[in-house]
């Protein structure tokens, strides 16, 4: 079974992007034939600044790394590096309602927050996503919970293709973690934890020990001084919870038990030192590997040449059924 997945680099990632996605990777990679894409075609949809996107770019990829993915066994490649991607996107945009895309929950939201850039890259984004995950006919898709009804609507859109032009596409399934699909912010537990909002409210993959301290130590607790784990009641302390029990591989009822008849203080306190030891081999790797442009060059290449045999195949097989060879 094929999983592929992707990430826009658009600057530093953080504990919620490496919780809701990038820690399935790992584990996916030991059993399944993974393709990771540093998709920077989604990117360019909202503002950005053409510097720094050369710049994330290589910096997502040193997450990936240094995060653990494999690249002698994964595929991790830059999507605009393959043309396969916007050709197969425009040839599904002509099978996909203009309704749907319409609807989508994140298109919605951009347009709100972005009302000088509601460009039609805006719109037609989940056709191109679409297109990346069909291009390489993955069965399942690992992603946080924003991006379900992306992939619900790749399957509408592969299954629409199968019946006009006859079987091609399986209908890829998304793979959403239940905990830590969405960690909320430091500063406000009821927003998810972007890395646009206040500095404070995020804990950076390459935070330095003193900032994750200091982080955790000042995040927004709520009334009564248990240590419990409601997210209705205490949305503060359970979103801590959910960032503890991920990194320690504890229950959240192991966790209460544990600190029972502690304070709010002892258990940041805890929390603390378990992000900055899980964090510590990500800040070792990405200074090892910041200095290494031509192995990552190299990686890049490799994977692309590997991801390019895939999409042309697809590519071949779909222009045919769609009477364009
Ligand atoms: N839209 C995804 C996000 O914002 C990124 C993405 C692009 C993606 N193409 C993909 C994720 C294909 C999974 C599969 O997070």
């Amino acid at each position: 079974m094929r999983i592929f997945s992707g990430i826009r680099p658009t600057g530093s990632l953080h504990l919620g992007n490496y919780l809701g996605a990038i820690k399935q990777w790992i584990d996916l990679q030991e059993t399944h034939e993974c393709v990771f894409c540093i998709v920077d075609l989604h990117a360019i949809t909202t503002p950005y600044d053409k510097k720094e996107l050369q710049k994330n770019i290589f910096e997502t990829l040193i997450v990936y790394l240094a995060a653990g993915i494999n690249p002698e066994k994964s595929v991790i490649f830059v999507q605009s590096h393959i043309k396969e991607h916007p050709e197969l996107a425009w040839l599904l945009g002509t099978i996909t309602p203009l309704g749907e895309l319409q609807r989508m929950t994140q298109f919605k939201e951009k347009s709100k927050t972005n009302k000088a850039y509601i460009n039609a890259g805006l719109l037609s984004y989940p056709v191109l996503m679409a297109a990346d995950i069909l291009l390489y006919r993955a069965e399942a898709v690992p992603v946080g919970k924003d991006q379900g009804q992306h992939v619900e609507l790749t399957r509408s859109i592969a299954k629409k293709f199968n019946q006009k032009f006859g079987q091609t596409f399986k209908e890829p399934e998304s793979l959403i973690p239940k905990e830590g699909a969405k960690i909320m912010s430091l500063t406000d537990p009821k927003k998810k934890m972007s890395k646009s909002d206040d500095p404070k409210s995020c804990i950076f993959l390459f935070d330095s020990p003193e900032d994750i301290q200091r982080k955790i130590m000042s995040a927004q607790t709520d009334s009564g001084k248990d240590v419990i784990y409601n997210v209705t009641k205490k949305p503060g302390i359970s979103n801590l919870f959910t960032i503890y029990s991920l990194l320690a591989n504890k229950t959240t009822q192991d966790l209460e038990k544990e600190f029972k008849g502690k304070n709010y203080g002892e258990f940041k306190k805890s929390l603390a030192k378990i992000v900055i030891d899980y964090l510590e081999p990500f800040r070792r790797k990405q200074k090892e590997l910041s200095l290494r442009e031509v192995y990552l060059q190299e990686i890049l290449k490799q994977s692309q040449s590997r991801a390019l045999t895939i999409a042309q195949e697809t590519m071949r097989e779909v222009k045919e059924k769609m009477g364009l060879l």
